[in-house]
């Protein structure tokens, strides 16, 4: 055989066998780097692209290798300083420590960026979005549509819609999420619009002064919240006369009054989504209220993997508890917020005759029997059949 050819062919057997299996370019792209991450790696974190970091997390050393401990590198073992400072940073080392405090072992917490970027652009961008949406839809529809009106006219008889107590609930829980929501955007945009405008301090003031009321009010909201449910719940469980309206489109798009009992099916959707979003947004303001104390999305991810079959994360550390509760607290509260819009345009400025169901708590019959046409046959049924009972309907200023 040629010399020329077994010279070759053992130089290529070298190479195979001597290069380390990292260098496999063609599978392996941290091959020129000997296993550390690479300068793709860098730009694609520097334009917020995610990078899987798998090859950090796992390369913590082997303490199986390790020297003994009298010979020269036996301090360290088998572990560099590199690995064990990924060792910390993956929350992978048995820390001990002297503060006993809730997550203190808990020294470096890999997720802390991608909560603060996703709270800083995301969650601004879309509650920004939201929120000038609905204004700006809810103003085009006065404007297209204009106020409904009750038709023909008041009849300058009224019923009694809400009692005291029931105005009362409405009233706290709609006051306190006003003030919760108020003081939830500062908290949100105040470093983005307060600073720019007025400066460090007036948001620091005005942050501290949200953060305050913020944390107190909502007591406010979860009582009344609780509340309005005890009190509502029977009126709102959903029926075929729901079905009806919601293919009447209420009456608000279209025209003609579809049949509705105390509650239509456009209310029983407000309500629910009050009751689910309001007790989600309590839950998760609870957690926060409790740094470390509530923690309750790990064992959500793990009912949802079961039921859906989704691949959510089960093992998460304290911090990141508290970021997820804390993301998910600002998205469900700008729903509510954006759902309550509406709301608020409906039972103020977009129906004639509404508010005064939360104002004096007796709306014009006519207008009841507009909207309302199935509860006003109950009441007026209700009260003949109780004899000396107390007058439902009665004539407006008398
Ligand atoms: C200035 C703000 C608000 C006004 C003017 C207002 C007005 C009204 C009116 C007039 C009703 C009775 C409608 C009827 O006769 O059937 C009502 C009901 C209700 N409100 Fe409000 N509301 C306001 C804020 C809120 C807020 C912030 C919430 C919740 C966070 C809320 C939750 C409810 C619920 C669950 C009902 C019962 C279901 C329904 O009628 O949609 N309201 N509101």
């Amino acid at each position: 055989m040629n010399l020329k050819v077994i010279g070759a062919a053992l130089i290529a057997f070298l190479t195979f066998a001597v290069t380390p299996s990292y260098a496999n370019e063609a599978t392996d792209p941290r091959a020129t780097t000997g296993g550390a991450q690479t300068l793709e790696d860098i730009l694609a974190r520097q334009q917020g692209l995610e990078v899987d970091n798998t090859f950090r997390r796992q390369n913590q050393g082997n303490p199986d290798n390790a020297q003994p401990t009298s010979g020269a590198l036996g301090s360290l073992g088998g572990i560099s300083d590199a690995d064990i400072y990924r060792g910390i940073r993956f929350s992978d080392v048995d820390i001990k420590v002297s503060n006993k405090g809730p997550a203190a072992e808990i020294l470096v917490q890999d997720g802390g960026m991608s909560w603060l970027l996703t709270r800083e652009n995301q969650i601004r961008q879309y509650a920004a979005y939201g929120l000038g949406g609905i204004l700006v839809a809810l103003t085009a529809f006065y404007f297209i549509r204009g106020r409904m009106t009750i038709e023909g006219g008041p009849s300058g008889e009224t019923i009694e819609r809400f009692k005291n107590f029931e105005r009362f609930g409405h009233w706290c829980l709609a006051g306190s999420f006003i003030m919760l929501s108020i003081t939830g955007l500062i908290l949100l945009f105040g470093r983005a619009v307060i600073i720019p405008i007025f400066g460090h301090q007036v948001n620091g003031a005005l942050a501290n002064f949200s953060i305050w009321v913020h944390n107190n009010i909502a007591w406010v909201f979860m009582f009344s919240l609780v509340a309005i449910f005890l009190m509502w719940v029977k009126h709102n469980i959903p029926n075929k006369l729901d079905w009806e309206w919601l293919k009447m489109g209420g009456g608000i798009v279209g025209s003609g009054h579809p049949h509705a009992k105390k509650f239509n099916a456009g209310q029983k959707i407000i309500f629910w989504m009050t009751i689910l979003l309001g007790a989600s947004v309590s839950l998760s303001g609870l957690s926060l209220l409790f740094p470390f104390e509530l923690p309750m999305f790990a064992k959500t991810f793990g009912i949802m993997n079961s039921v859906l079959g989704t691949a959510f994360p089960t093992d998460l550390l304290a911090h990141e508890e508290m970021q997820y509760a804390h993301l998910w607290h600002a998205i469900v509260a700008i729903t509510m917020m954006i759902a309550i819009l509406a709301h608020i345009y409906i039972g103020s400025v977009g129906m004639e005759g509404a508010f005064d169901a939360m104002g004096s708590g007796q709306v014009d019959l006519e207008w009841a029997r507009q909207h309302h046409d199935l509860w006003v046959e109950e009441e007026q049924a209700k009260a003949a059949a109780s004899s000396g009972g107390t007058q439902t309907v009665s004539q407006a200023g008398k």
